[in-house]
């Protein structure tokens, strides 16, 4: 059993800024969550890694938390160590730019975009720190991190060595990657590929080609790019203000869902028979189909800002996708709106969703 004081003593030596009983919430966007006893900020990467090292090598319940933008806590907290990952420094060498893992993701992003280089600038406006993006292959309006990842920089917490792996060995997928639901390695930097020339990535998505008037692969100075996805994204509320709750959100609250080419006509059917004949959107995924859980879930029944006015946790006014805390709702409640909205869809249309965000103490 692990005592909160003399970790805390040794915390501090080994460099962090040590707090004792802190409200959870606040370090997550949906700013749900319960209490820990002691939370160890680390603003360096030495400290991080000395400080998980310490950790494992006691086996202390350790918990993880960077930008707090994929995270749901439960109500009782976390009864041991939450480590605040906060090294924060940038750099550009040549056509990479290395950021460490707690730096803010689109300060790095709005940074290239700045500096005349392309390639991020459609990875705008997402909350969330640097070092998150490979753990779920982060990815909008077109770009996935995997495709401009360099290398990334990890602590492997088993063997306690740091070592740095190419985003072969991360095995990315859609929302994916080794390193999601595992504690086997942190992430200490990202090195992400960009481009000198200042052009974007070539514009693929329909919403930002049809904004932006060009045609499917054009590129587009990188500054124009990030313009057009951040307004697109503060349209749908996903660009965090704290005075707006549709951005009190861990963003797309569940994964679109591959339905394997199997059952792919199956599916259409039960939307075609509820729905009529409607057009269904779907995209070309691997082994499948892939849907559109904001559609399904508006079709479900399940209508933007559902279930009304008075409930603590709503869906976003702006996006059926996005789960939200309207200021005072608990991890109980927006449990419980995730499964009655899985359950729905899952009753419509035979299709389960998958939560995308991390959950820590509470299940869907
Ligand atoms: N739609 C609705 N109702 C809504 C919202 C959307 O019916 O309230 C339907 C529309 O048909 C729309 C379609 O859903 O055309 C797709 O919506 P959108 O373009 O917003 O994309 P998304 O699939 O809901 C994904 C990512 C977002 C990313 C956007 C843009 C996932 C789970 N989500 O959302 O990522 O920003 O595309 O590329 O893949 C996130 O992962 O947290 C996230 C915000």
């Amino acid at each position: 059993m692990w005592d909160a004081s003399n970790t805390s003593e040794r915390l501090v030596e080994a460099g962090a800024f040590v707090s004792r009983d802190l409200d959870l919430a606040g370090f997550t966007t949906l700013r749900v969550g319960g209490p820990a006893p002691v939370v160890a900020e680390c603003s360096t990467t030495e400290s991080l890694v000395e400080v998980v090292r310490l950790l494992d090598a006691e086996s202390v319940p350790t918990l993880l938390i960077a930008g707090g933008s994929n995270l749901v806590i439960g109500d009782d907290g976390w009864d041991g160590v939450v480590v605040r990952i906060a090294n924060s420094g940038v750099r550009l060498d040549a056509d990479v730019i290395a950021a460490e893992a707690g730096a803010v993701w689109d300060d790095v992003v709005a940074g290239t975009v700045e500096a005349g280089l392309g390639g991020l600038e459609c990875l705008s406006g997402i909350p969330g720190s640097a070092g998150a993006t490979p753990v779920q292959n982060v990815g909008a309006y077109g770009v996935e991190v995997g495709t401009v990842l360099h290398r990334v920089r990890l602590l492997d917490r088993v063997t306690g060595e740091v070592r740095w792996v190419g985003p072969d060995e991360l095995g990315l997928g859609y929302r994916t990657s080794v390193l999601k639901h595992s504690d086997a390695a942190l992430v200490l930097e990202v090195e992400l590929q960009v481009s000198p020339d200042g052009a974007s990535a070539p514009i693929r998505y329909r919403e930002l080609t049809a904004t932006l008037g060009v045609s499917e692969g054009v590129r587009v100075p990188a500054a124009q790019a990030r313009e057009a996805v951040l307004a697109l994204r503060r349209g749908k509320g996903m660009v965090l203000d704290s005075t707006d709750h549709d951005t009190w959100s861990a963003g797309s609250f569940f994964t679109n869902p591959v339905v394997p080419a199997a059952r792919a006509e199956e599916v259409l059917a039960a939307i075609r028979s509820r729905l009529g004949d409607v057009a269904v959107p779907t995209y070309p995924a691997d082994g499948g189909v892939k849907l559109s859980a904001g559609w399904l879930i508006e079709r479900a029944g399940f209508t933007k800002g559902f279930p009304g006015a008075d409930a603590p946790a709503r869906l976003s006014t702006k996006h059926t996708l996005a789960l939200t805390n309207r200021g005072a709702a608990s991890a109980k409640d927006l449990t419980e709106l995730a499964r009655t909205v899985r359950d729905g869809v899952e009753d419509a249309f035979g299709v389960r969703l998958s939560p995308e965000p991390v959950t820590v103490g509470c299940e869907i």
